[in-house]
């Protein structure tokens, strides 16, 4: 590692339209200690998923120049939603390294025993383009979409426990068509997991692409040589809306840092 890189000190910039994104900064703070963070939660702007592509477009760009404004090294868009809707956007606009998240449909379709698999995610992730040509790549597997209508609502709200039946609504009818896995396609979905494994039989499968995308911000920030050194790390998160559900969010998951209202 080059520990003269003076730019490798710089935080990780991770954005997401809420609290959901925090599942993949706490992988991201797990796997790499010696990195700080700037988290951003629009969650004024949040549920992302029922609005327009241009909308979405629009958040992203906004909360990446924050980003970098702040002196943040690399993006990671934790945000299913973002991603589909927005990453290329933001490739072409900004010089920086960004990583994404997109539904693990890739991987569930090469375990899968039925021939079926189940996807959860929001109505903008659903009808993206990138989505849609992903989901066309995949030859003799059938894809059962479902729309998590509210459920990011409720988790914005604090309301886990209320979530139980739509979750219920949403996954028994994709497990009785025979889906033997169910990919969590929003990042605000891993908060459900200890509900949704209530719900499903045990043999199906949930897939979450939380530690995958951890891992790839390892490996670009070493291909990029971005690895920092530090053993004095910060993480700080930012909302534009709630502070104390922030923090009380931070709380329960176990994440540490300083949390501030902001407002973008
Ligand atoms: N957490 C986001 C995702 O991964 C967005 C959810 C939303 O705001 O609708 O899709």
């Amino acid at each position: 590692m080059n520990t003269t890189n003076k730019i490798a000190k710089s935080p990780i910039g991770i954005f997401d339209s809420g609290l959901g994104g925090l599942s993949i900064c706490k992988e991201i703070v797990q796997l790499l200690p010696n990195e700080s963070t700037i988290y951003l939660a629009d969650s004024k702007n949040a549920p992302y998923g029922e609005k327009s592509k241009e909308d979405i477009i629009d958040f992203s760009i906004k909360n990446t120049e924050l980003l970098l404004n702040l002196g943040c090294k690399i993006i990671v868009v934790a945000c299913n939603t973002a991603t589909t809707n927005a990453i290329n956007v933001l490739r072409k606009r900004f010089d920086v390294p960004f990583i994404g998240i997109e539904p693990a449909i890739k991987p569930a379709a090469l375990k899968t025993r039925t021939g079926k698999i189940g996807v959860l995610a929001t109505k903008g992730t659903l009808s993206s383009d990138l989505f849609l040509s992903t989901s066309r790549q995949i030859d003799n597997v059938d894809i059962i979409e479902t729309e998590g209508k509210n459920l990011v609502r409720l988790i914005e709200d604090g309301k886990l426990e209320e979530t139980k039946s739509l979750l219920e609504k949403y996954l028994l009818p994709m497990v009785d068509q025979g889906a033997d896995s169910i990919v969590l396609g929003c990042s605000h979905y891993p908060f459900l997991i200890p509900l949704i494994k209530d719900i499903i039989p045990k043999e199906v499968s949930v897939i979450d692409s939380g530690e995958a995308v951890a891992k790839q911000t390892q490996k670009r920030l070493k291909e990029n040589d971005l690895l920092s050194d530090n053993l004095d790390v910060k993480n700080q998160f930012y909302t534009n809306l709630d502070v104390e559900l922030l923090s009380n969010f931070l709380n329960q998951i176990d994440l540490k840092g300083d949390s501030e209202y902001k407002e973008f």
